[in-house]
């Protein structure tokens, strides 16, 4: 794809998606994804970070989905691609690891069968040589007994390889895009980490821009240049990753840098410690969304959504109450910093 080298790998503007004309599950997004950087998208259940993901290969459902705004991959309009543009983009420029391994592998085929499909869909090359390019990979990926690996069924691998399977599936056609959704599936913790830790690898490896959704916040400082924190479909905090995550200014990132610190929030377990529930997205009380859950509220909060405040330079955050929030946080800093970093 050629594009100045100037363009972001991704560039998402006010980005709306609505779903049957009432649910708003994704409400004025903004992502710059740099090349050859990644993005950690971080938030409770239901925030719209897979709604996000999918927009950017317009995998939403086509009938009922309403969406609006901005994408551009590598400088293109995705939202102006032709369904041909849209199948050559899918796969090829940019690769998705879906949340639901089981769901993206297909059951009646070897996952070895899975990639060299992949790869000769897109490009001309011989089946004995797609073969070789997935063995590569499983290597790569850190498959043991490669070989044997590529003539089995996703049914007959375990979770955690079945992940790397579906990156190696993500990488066949040799993407310069690479977007994560974290498997929901009950991989443990550390399996996660791990498998976190190899798609940091492959990306400076192999120069890719990755945007991934994860619940861990130590693990997305670990890999993450930035974080984006996204609450009921809107991104209220978002900068460094170190930023976030050392200064953060927003105060559902900090209950969620709480919760994580009062051990309640384990290594790689959901989000959902911050008492009460996000809003109902077809119907949104006007103000700002967290309001109702926030220790910080004020009449204000309630009535008019806030706009986002330059806290630092290159770190913004979606609150009235930016200040009052630091000043909360840097009061027991220690305590949470220590069980993040
Ligand atoms: N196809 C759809 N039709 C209607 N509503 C949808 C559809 N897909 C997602 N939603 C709704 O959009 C909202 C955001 O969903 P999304 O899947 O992006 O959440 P998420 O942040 O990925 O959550 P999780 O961490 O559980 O994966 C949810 O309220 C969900 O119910
Ligand atoms: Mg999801």
């Amino acid at each position: 794809m050629s594009a100045p080298a100037t363009e972001p790998a991704v560039a998402i503007r006010n980005l709306t998606v609505v779903f049957g004309g009432v649910v708003e599950a994704v409400d004025g997004v903004d992502i710059t994804l740099e090349r050859g950087q990644a993005v950690a998208l971080i938030g409770e259940s239901g925030s719209g970070k897979s709604v996000t993901l999918r927009a950017i290969m317009r995998l939403n459902p086509e009938r009922k989905t309403q969406i609006g705004g901005e994408i551009r991959v590598a400088g293109q309009d995705v939202m102006a691609m032709s369904p041909k543009a849209l199948q050559a983009l899918r796969g090829r420029a940019v690769a998705m690891i879906f949340q639901e391994p089981l769901l993206a592998l297909d059951p009646v085929y070897t996952v070895g069968q899975q990639i060299t499909e992949a790869i000769r869909q897109h490009e001309r090359i011989s089946a004995g040589a797609a073969r070789q390019r997935a063995l590569a990979l499983f290597e790569r990926v850190r498959i043991p007994s490669p070989e044997r690996r590529l003539d089995a069924y996703p049914h007959e691998m375990s979770g955690g390889m079945r992940q790397r399977a579906m990156i190696a599936l993500a990488l066949a056609c040799r993407p310069q895009v690479l977007l994560a959704d974290e498997p929901t599936t009950a991989l443990d913790a550390t399996v996660q980490i791990q498998i976190l830790l190899l798609l940091r690898e492959l990306q400076a490896e192999l120069g890719l821009s990755t945007i991934f959704v994860t619940h861990d916040l130590g693990a997305a400082v670990e890999v993450a240049d930035r974080i984006a924190v996204m609450y009921a479909g809107r991104i209220v905090e978002e900068g460094s990753a170190r930023d976030v995550v050392l200064d953060p200014h927003h105060p559902y990132t900090i209950g969620l840098l709480r919760s994580r610190a009062d051990g309640a929030l384990a290594k790689g377990t959901r989000l959902k410690t911050i008492p009460g529930s996000p809003p109902d997205l077809a119907n949104r009380p006007p103000g700002c969304p967290f309001a109702p859950r926030c220790f910080l509220a004020e009449e204000r909060c309630r009535v008019e959504a806030p706009p986002y405040v330059d806290v630092q330079p290159g770190h913004r955050a979606a609150c009235w109450r930016t200040e009052a929030a630091h000043a909360a946080f840097q009061a027991d800093k220690a305590a949470v910093a220590e069980a993040v970093v």
